[in-house]
């Protein structure tokens, strides 16, 4: 559901302000009936016309990005700092990302035009898996693992179970290579959660995604989801949420 001004807007007919007045001046109707109200909220089946005339929808494109390090998750930046739609600078959709990484994190990074998806996808009550893997500095005992294993107690609450495997030890540099999934997507968690366990994080990059890898990509690289891929996730979400309602 999408409030109907960021629809009009988006659709390229008025600014957001301009498309406020469009609707409180009685031009706009969705699904033939006039709307005045502004606060009205719409979803991608609903019919809506400005002036008799129905708005161009954009066609949804779905992609996935090895974001870099360094990168903001954002489509613009107030600092001038890079942003991840400046990967895509021939593409007319008004993309974003789903979720976000951290600037200094890298690795997977979904990004679509399509509302509804992104919503189902950072739905706070789906539990999608994302896999990463983490530099610490220090190496963690099996027992320091097990409280991650756990759940942790944070600022915002305890965390939800998680997995977490050593991957491998450098006794001389002394650091850690380590793989958790989770599936809750608060800010910072991983990082977070480690620092709540004594072993800040040096290093962090997300592997996976539900069942989507960075397979074949290198970092900056992007590649559009499949037809199948789309309907997978959608399907993976919509189970996750109904298994936890
Ligand atoms: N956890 C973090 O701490 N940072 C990310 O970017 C993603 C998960």
């Amino acid at each position: 559901m999408e409030r109907l001004q960021k629809v009009i807007a988006r659709a390229g007919i008025a600014s957001r302000r301009k498309a406020e007045e469009l609707i409180k001046e009685g031009h706009v109707k969705v699904n033939g009936k006039v709307v005045t109200e502004l606060g009205t909220k719409v979803t991608a089946s609903d019919k809506v016309e400005v002036d008799e005339i129905p708005i161009e929808k954009e066609n949804p494109v779905y992609f996935l990005m090895y974001k870099p390090r360094g990168v903001i998750s954002s489509v613009k930046d107030d600092k001038g700092r890079k942003v991840v739609t400046d990967f895509f600078p021939l593409l007319k959709e008004r993309i974003y990302p789903v979720g976000r990484l951290d600037y200094d994190t890298s690795g997977l990074l979904l990004l679509t035009n399509d509302g509804e998806f992104a919503n189902l996808l950072m739905h706070p009550r789906n539990q999608i898996d994302k896999v990463y893997v983490v530099k610490t500095e220090g190496i963690p005992a099996k027992e320091d693992l097990r409280k991650l294993e756990k759940g942790i107690k944070l600022e915002d609450g305890k965390t939800a179970p998680a997995k977490v495997n050593l991957l491998s030890a450098d006794k001389r540099k002394q650091t850690a290579i380590i793989e958790i999934t989770i599936h809750e997507g608060r800010n910072r968690q991983v990082r977070r959660m480690f620092e709540a366990i004594g072993f800040p994080v040096l290093k962090l990059k997300r592997e996976r995604y539900s069942f989507l890898t960075l397979a074949g990509l290198r970092t900056g690289e992007i590649r559009e989801l499949t037809h199948h891929e789309v309907k997978q996730l959608r399907a993976a979400a919509n189970e996750s949420l109904h298994k936890n309602s």
